[in-house]
């Protein structure tokens, strides 16, 4: 059975679990072969909380722009310390950075799509490749209801561009299930929320948006939907 197939199978024996006996599920059949990429988000904390509770020393890492908000600082702090963990933080190479930088200027992704790409590589996607190293499988906060983008997403897939199984245990999840979550079992989350940023990302490339708006229409809100995708989740 090739890995396609091998996918297929997984999501139609595990279409009606719930998240949390899924992420046992892997968690405990991979060990240290599986570990939660987090954005902090509101998505990304629920699964945190699922995923401590099944298992303290699961991996978690997130991916430091250098560019993201003092809150969203703040919350890997309160995070660690509620759930007595620590989070792993991969940093952009800084050699890549400084060329970028010099190059292009601090601000280089407001003047193209282009330009906006190669920053999200350098500070996003060449990180991401070495948080995989020694990984068969990673886990995502991401939801259908996020994005025109993300609409044919699936439970489980077969994730080509990085040779892993993607698990993403929220796929069907609702806004307001995220947050009925957060709320019943105190989850921490970022003040931000609070001021008017549903998504939140680097700072620069981020505006509040108005309550009932888009929650992802504040990410890269220069840009047109279609293209508001750094790149993580090629398909
Ligand atoms: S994205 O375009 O920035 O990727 P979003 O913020 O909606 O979109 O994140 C979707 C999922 O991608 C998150 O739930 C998380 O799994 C992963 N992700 C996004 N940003 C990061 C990050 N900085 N570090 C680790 N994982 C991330």
């Amino acid at each position: 059975m090739d890995k396609k197939e091998y996918v297929s199978v997984l999501n139609k024996s595990f279409a009606s679990e719930n998240p949390e006996n899924l992420l046992r599920h892997f968690l405990k059949g991979l060990g240290d072969k599986i570990a939660l990429s987090s954005s902090l988000g509101p998505e990304d904390q629920v699964l945190t909380h699922m995923v401590t509770r099944i298992d303290p020393n699961a991996r978690i890492f997130t991916l430091d722009t250098g560019r993201l908000f003092p809150e969203t600082y703040s919350l890997i702090d309160r995070t660690n310390l509620h759930y007595g963990i620590k989070i792993q933080v991969f940093f952009p190479d800084f050699h890549a950075l400084e060329e970028m930088v010099s190059t292009e200027g601090i601000h280089l992704f407001y003047e193209s799509i282009e330009k906006r790409k190669r920053y999200c590589q350098v500070r996003k996607l060449e990180p991401l490749s070495r948080a995989f190293a020694g990984l068969e499988a990673w886990v995502c906060g991401l939801r259908r209801e996020q994005s025109v983008t993300r609409q044919d997403m699936q439970l489980i897939e077969w994730d080509e561009a990085n040779g892993l199984i993607k698990i993403n245990p929220l796929i069907d999840w609702t806004e307001e299930q995220v947050w009925d979550y957060i709320r019943q079992h105190h989850v921490p989350y970022n003040s931000l929320h609070e001021k008017g940023f549903p998504s939140i990302g680097c700072q620069p490339c981020i505006r509040a948006v108005e309550p009932g708006n888009d929650p992802r229409s504040g990410r890269w809100w220069w840009e047109s939907p279609e293209h508001r995708e750094c790149g993580l989740h090629k398909r």
